[in-house]
């Protein structure tokens, strides 16, 4: 299969309409056709490469609920090259057309059978192919290396394969160590540097998804057993996180606007809150979660990572390189949690019934496939001290948890009052508040900093007036979803939002006395928060202990 339909070489597929579809996001994404070169987060044209995109883990809600959506909607903007061809490999035996019928029903189910546009959808799935194979079977390996050869000779992929791993983390080694030896990992040529290179034909690059181990050792295990097989150049570890607009908006704020830096270190900012809580519970995901943990599933990758953008310093250059090697320094500037003294630097607790957003729900140890006695945290919180030039005494505390009152992920930069109150008499009601800069990652994307100013009329009276952005003010449309983002990056050569091998077990590192405290000390009464809440009093009393006290979420008044 070639650019089929006498379509010219490095055509896109896409249409002319909008359709408007929601998306989980705030705002919504865009479904407008693009041109072909659309500006990238980065600044250059968004030109993907053709390939045959190999994923592990067809079956799964990984790539039902995200990865085909998102392929689909490239498609809707004319991202997706044609040619791309979407190869499952998975354990159930399937032809190809049922495996067509499958990815289908998948971008049916997303956005609604009678919005999808039936011959875009067709171009997008053109073709697919499936091989069947346990993940340890050679002979799987064999017969995919053989369609993934009838697809390169007849132009489709262009040499260019990406394994993307969309499976359970465990089955991660043994499809490394089966795809090297089936001799599948072939460096091949690959982007040493993607601002400067231009697309190379022939790449083969592997896609990882979180989460990168379970801890320091596991991680290192999962890093040393990739690096047998793969150049680290070749590896796409994704946190989508990183994928979102307004997280890469972070890195533009700091670092295009010359007034935060002079006072984005210790001795302005008094500390600084990074919140993401939801309001969804385990869902169907019960025996991942049950390993996993608040801590493991959103503070060690996601949250860690907001911390790095907020905290790094600037990089030299917007390269994939630059900007990682400052998050890695960052990182590795974080005193370590004093074993002895864990529960002063990391709460955790789980969600009882409730009610959000006014419906009634269970308890978590009565989730599906939750053990009744279970000790899993899905509420965490965790308190972090930089020892650098720029952040020696303040603190950073992250906090994450499930079922709590309402979605919303935030970065709130608590500034220091000035130095001397000067009107604290025009104010006897104590309202002089700190500045706050509040960047809003989800929903109602946007920023604001709140500032004092004088309430209008003869007497000397303070009010707190916010200066806001909101993106759906000028925006109605994201462009790209995180995975849409993640996906084009990977298929470019941008490494600029993966995370690294070094990054991730760095993460590790910071969490590893928290992890090793909660595992000696199983938590037989660990604390409670009700559902529709914003979690256990413990929580309070972490940011309490050092005088300070969680903000309340932007605009929680309103519904
Ligand atoms: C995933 C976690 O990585 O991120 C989930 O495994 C969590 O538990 C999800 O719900 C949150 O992502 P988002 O983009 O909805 O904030």
């Amino acid at each position: 299969m070639s650019a089929s339909g006498g379509e010219p070489d490095g055509g896109r597929v896409g249409y002319d309409e909008t359709d408007g579809f929601g998306d989980e996001e705030g705002v919504n994404v865009s479904r407008a056709a693009r041109p072909e070169s659309a500006p990238s987060p980065f600044g250059g044209p968004r030109d993907p490469d053709t390939c045959s995109l190999v994923i592990f883990g067809v079956t799964g809600d990984l790539t039902r609920r995200k990865l085909i959506p998102a392929l689909y909607d490239l498609g809707c903007h004319g991202v997706l090259p044609f040619g791309t061809t979407i190869v499952g490999y998975g354990r159930q035996p399937l032809g190809d057309e049922a495996f067509r019928d499958q990815l289908h029903q998948a971008i049916d189910d997303h956005y609604g059978a009678e919005k999808v546009d039936g011959p875009l959808c067709d171009r997008v799935l053109e073709t697919p192919r499936y091989v069947q194979g346990q993940f340890d079977d050679p002979e799987g390996y064999a017969r995919l290396a053989t369609v993934l050869d009838e697809l390169d000779a007849d132009g489709s992929g262009r040499g260019n394969r990406m394994f993307y791993l969309a499976t359970p983390p465990s089955q991660f080694p043994v499809i490394v160590e089966q795809l090297g030896a089936a001799g599948l990992a072939r460096a091949g040529a690959f982007d040493t540097d993607h601002a400067a290179g231009e697309p190379v034909a022939g790449w083969t690059r592997l896609v990882v998804e979180k989460p990168f181990g379970r801890d320091l050792a596991t991680a290192h295990e999962l890093d040393t057993i990739i690096a047998g097989v793969f150049d680290e150049r070749q590896v796409y570890r994704i946190d989508h996180y990183l994928a979102k607009e307004t997280v890469q908006n972070l890195l533009v704020l700091r670092f295009a606007n010359g007034i935060f830096e002079p006072v984005w270190n210790r001795r302005y900012v008094d500390f600084v809150e990074i919140t993401a809580a939801e309001t969804l519970g385990v869902e169907h995901r019960g025996p991942y979660y049950e390993e996993a943990g608040a801590l493991r599933d959103m503070i060690t990758p996601h949250l860690i990572q907001l911390f790095s953008l907020v905290a790094m310093e600037p990089p030299v250059a917007f390269g994939a390189d630059a900007v990682r090697d400052e998050k890695l320094k960052v990182l590795r500037a974080v005193r370590p949690v004093p074993r002895d003294s864990v529960s002063d630097w990391a709460v955790r607790a789980q969600y009882v019934q409730g009610t959000v957003g006014g419906e009634q729900v269970l308890a978590y140890r009565a989730e599906e496939r939750v053990a009744p006695d279970s000790h899993t945290e899905t509420f965490a919180a965790l308190k972090l001290l930089v020892d650098n030039w720029r952040w020696q005494g303040v603190p950073f505390y992250l906090r994450t948890g499930k079922r709590l009152a309402r979605r919303v992920t935030e970065i709130a930069i608590h500034f220091k009052r000035p130095p001397v109150l000067l009107f604290r008499d025009a104010d006897p009601g104590g309202r002089v508040q700190p500045n706050v800069l509040v960047l809003r990652v989800q929903p109602d994307e946007g920023f604001s900093l709140s500032i004092d100013s004088k309430r209008p009329g003869h007497a000397v009276a303070l009010q707190q007036v916010a200066m806001d952005y909101s993106y759906g003010t000028t925006l109605h449309e994201l462009p790209f979803s995180a995975y849409e983002t993640v996906l084009v990056d990977a298929m470019e050569g941008d490494m600029t939002l993966f995370t690294r091998g070094d990054q991730a077990e760095e993460a590790w590192r910071i969490v590893g006395p928290v992890l090793e405290a909660w595992a000696a000390k199983p938590a037989r009464d660990i604390a409670i928060y009700e559902a529709g809440g914003w979690g256990p009093e413990a929580a309070d009393a972490l940011m309490a202990h050092d005088g300070h006290s969680w903000r309340r979420p932007w605009k929680e008044d309103q519904p």
